[in-house]
């Protein structure tokens, strides 16, 4: 069910160095330069508590928090995120474009760490309830090009990046399985294209869905 702001939502979903910081930004300009008032933002981040909560998150060694500890943590800052930054700005009436989303908890921690998807969907509806995406694009690439990619940046490893390339793997697996899920929301879109050619796909869906004519 759609929510009922008069916004869209539409989220980027992806492994580590799958390009979605960069479509973000992109998509983000393309809607602005069509007169569509659009904001980027991201998660775990997109508000003040809740980049305080993503310091936590990013920080310290692979083992510092167990699955279930990230799925809280993830789910405290979606809230505040969704309350202080993402609702108002739907509220006025702006496109919301967000770096992750929820679909980033099923990944990690459901396909990644194992935790069941019945504990996640239960955090996801009490810091979300019902809301959703209106579209969500998830960029798909070679699990170890997207590492060599993400390293390449030079801002050291994070937590998540530091986890073996099984758990990248079966997240990226967890990716595909929700957007084979939930085809009407989600789009699966090849990574291994250059930024330009990326940004084009998801033009593509984003006109075909909302702004053709
Ligand atoms: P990123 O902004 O560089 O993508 O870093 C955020 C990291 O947090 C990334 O490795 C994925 C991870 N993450 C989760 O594990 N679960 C979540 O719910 C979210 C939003 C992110």
């Amino acid at each position: 069910m759609r929510h009922e702001y008069k916004g869209r939502f539409i989220t980027f979903e992806g492994g580590e160095g799958s390009g979605k910081s960069t479509q973000v930004a992109l998509l983000t300009d393309y809607l602005n330069k069509r007169g569509i008032q659009a904001i980027k933002t991201r998660e775990p981040g997109g508000s003040s508590g809740a980049e305080d909560i993503r310091a936590l998150l990013l920080k310290g060694g692979s083992d510092r928090w167990d699955g279930m500890t990230e799925v809280l943590l993830h789910s405290a800052a979606r809230r505040d995120h969704l309350v202080k930054t993402v609702w108002p700005s739907l509220e006025q009436g702006m496109w919301v474009v967000c770096d992750r989303f929820f679909d980033s908890t099923l990944a990690y921690q459901g396909w990644g760490h194992g935790i069941d998807l019945h504990s996640i969907a239960v955090a996801i509806g009490l810091s979300a309830g019902t809301f959703k995406p209106d579209l969500t694009l998830i960029l798909d690439m070679d699990v170890t090009q997207g590492l060599e990619r993400a390293k390449g940046r030079g801002q050291g490893q994070d937590r998540y990046e530091s986890m073996d390339v099984s758990f990248h793997e079966r997240l990226r697996q967890g990716f595909v399985d929700i957007a084979r899920a939930e085809p009407e929301r989600c789009a699966l879109i090849d990574a291994g294209q250059t930024p330009d050619q990326v940004h084009q796909a998801v033009v593509e869906r984003v006109e075909a869905q909302w702004l053709r004519n």
